[in-house]
């Protein structure tokens, strides 16, 4: 029975697998989710066969039909998938056969190595498709926010310490500027995933008439002006998972993003800053303290984002040792890609619909950006407008700043005579130094979060998500 099962390759074996090893190696599990790249892929190359007069167009007539009708099966899911076959590429094969005879002609010039890798091939590029469109939808969220709290001040940070001061908008477009960054990832990603393996076969290609460019193109493995693109090492085609890692480590930097988006979310969102209310539809309670609005989907986007790391340490590791071409560890490489992408997708889709309903405390923020040692360093600068070197200058605002604190007083309400003691260079008009408004206009250059630099990244990101 088991014997019998392995059709495919069974003709030297006098025992079939046991029903543990069938267990073990079994891929179907997970990579059934290939199935409609695994048939794009073997029309491809049926329609080829014919072509260059491998089969006849009766055969190929059959065989595309029973390929169709598989696919239509398989999307109703009525198709049954069994543990027998292994994998989706002999399930298909199994099932296809059965209803055509002639399809045993399909695995022509053809292996599952050369197909697996197509399929992977054509399964990254949608992915990185999808996956660009949820980091606009994310950024889309993040847009948003930003809109409805234009004017919306807060104090940046370093070293989690309050720093200098800068619109909402400026904080949360860095994190646009991050996707954005994925996104191009994604987009390099698939540009290194359109390259056709198929004709490699299992190592060292066939002694077959094949057309390799026709079916590349029929594929869409093809160059900005048309023309096709197939892969141009036989060996390195069928044992190559560069592009797994490096989808993965797409997947892995965007998660490392939205975890410290999340991060600053709920530091935000804490009692402590209260800079922002998360919609209660993405916060929990607790069971036991009645008072409590847990932020979990900020912290499982923290948590997803060690997960997505694993995943891409897992296919380092999996390849690292391994000799050409092909060996059966490969087959390990499919859960970790597959997770990263779903949890990548999660991730970008909660991001997006945690954000949409965020309220800002426009009073809170008001209040701790009105802190004036916000503006020390722009008093520094001040004191270097009337000719002082910066480090003299930082000196003394250092020694002003000193001052304010042993007398637990607020920087601007020292008066002018003391802290012209501290330097001669202060005049009078020191004070003016802590209108927010002013010190926020005095921010012109590109990249700085003055409103006039502000706005002018409104427009642009406006432009790029639409
Ligand atoms: N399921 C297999 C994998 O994903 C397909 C390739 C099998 N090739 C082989 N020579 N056993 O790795």
């Amino acid at each position: 029975m088991a014997k019998q099962a392995q059709v495919t390759w069974g003709g030297r074996f006098s025992a079939g697998p046991a029903e543990l090893m069938l267990r073990f190696s079994e891929s179907v599990s997970f990579d059934h989710r290939l199935a409609p790249f695994d048939i794009q892929g073997s029309k491809a190359h049926l329609t080829m066969l014919a072509r260059v007069g491998l089969i006849s167009r009766k055969e190929h007539n059959a065989i595309h039909c029973g390929l169709d009708a598989i696919l239509r099966e398989i999307q109703a899911g009525k198709f049954k998938w069994q543990l027998k076959f292994e994998d989706v590429h002999m399930n298909i094969e199994q099932a296809l056969t059965r209803r055509v005879p002639a399809a045993a002609k399909l695995h022509t010039a053809r292996s599952r190595n050369d197909q697996v890798a197509t399929d992977m091939r054509l399964y990254f590029k949608a992915a990185c498709a999808e996956l660009s469109e949820k980091i606009t939808g994310a950024q889309r969220a993040i847009l948003r926010i930003a809109e409805k709290n234009r004017d919306v001040l807060i104090p940046g940070y370093t070293h989690l310490q309050r720093a200098q001061p800068v619109f909402l908008a400026h904080h949360l477009f860095a994190y646009l500027e991050m996707l954005q960054r994925n996104a191009g990832r994604f987009a390099t990603v698939a540009d290194h995933a359109n390259w056709c393996p198929l004709g490699s076969s299992a190592i060292a290609g066939t002694t077959l008439p094949i057309d390799r460019e026709f079916t590349a193109k029929t594929l869409g493995f093809v160059d900005a002006r048309g023309r096709p693109r197939v892969t141009q090492n036989s060996m390195d085609a069928v044992s190559d998972r560069d592009l797994f890692i490096e989808f993965a480590a797409a997947c892995a930097l965007t998660g490392v993003h939205l975890s410290r988006l999340a991060e600053d979310l709920i530091l935000w969102a804490s009692q402590e800053f209260k800079f922002v209310e998360l919609p209660d539809t993405f916060c929990t309670g607790s069971s036991v303290m009645p008072q409590k609005k847990n932020p979990d989907a900020m912290e499982l986007l923290r948590g997803k984002s060690a997960r997505l790391q694993g995943n891409l340490h897992t296919l380092f590791v999996l390849v690292k040792g391994l000799p050409l071409t092909y060996n059966r560890d490969l087959q390990e490489d499919k859960p970790p890609v597959f997770d990263s992408h779903d949890q990548t997708a999660l991730c970008l889709e909660v991001v997006a619909g945690a954000l949409a309903d965020l309220k800002v405390n426009r009073a809170k923020c008001a209040m701790a950006v009105a802190d004036p040692a916000l503006l020390a360093t722009d008093l520094a600068d001040y004191l270097v407008r009337q000719g002082v070197a910066f480090r003299a200058a930082h000196h003394a605002v250092g020694a002003v700043v000193k001052l304010a604190e042993q007398n637990s007083m607020l920087l601007d309400q020292l008066p002018f005579e003391v802290v012209n003691r501290l330097h001669p260079a202060f005049g009078p008009d020191w004070i003016e130094t802590f209108d927010l408004a002013k010190a926020m206009a005095r921010r012109t250059g590109t990249g700085m979060p003055g409103p006039v630099q502000v706005a002018r990244q409104f427009k642009r990101w406006q432009k790029i998500l639409g």
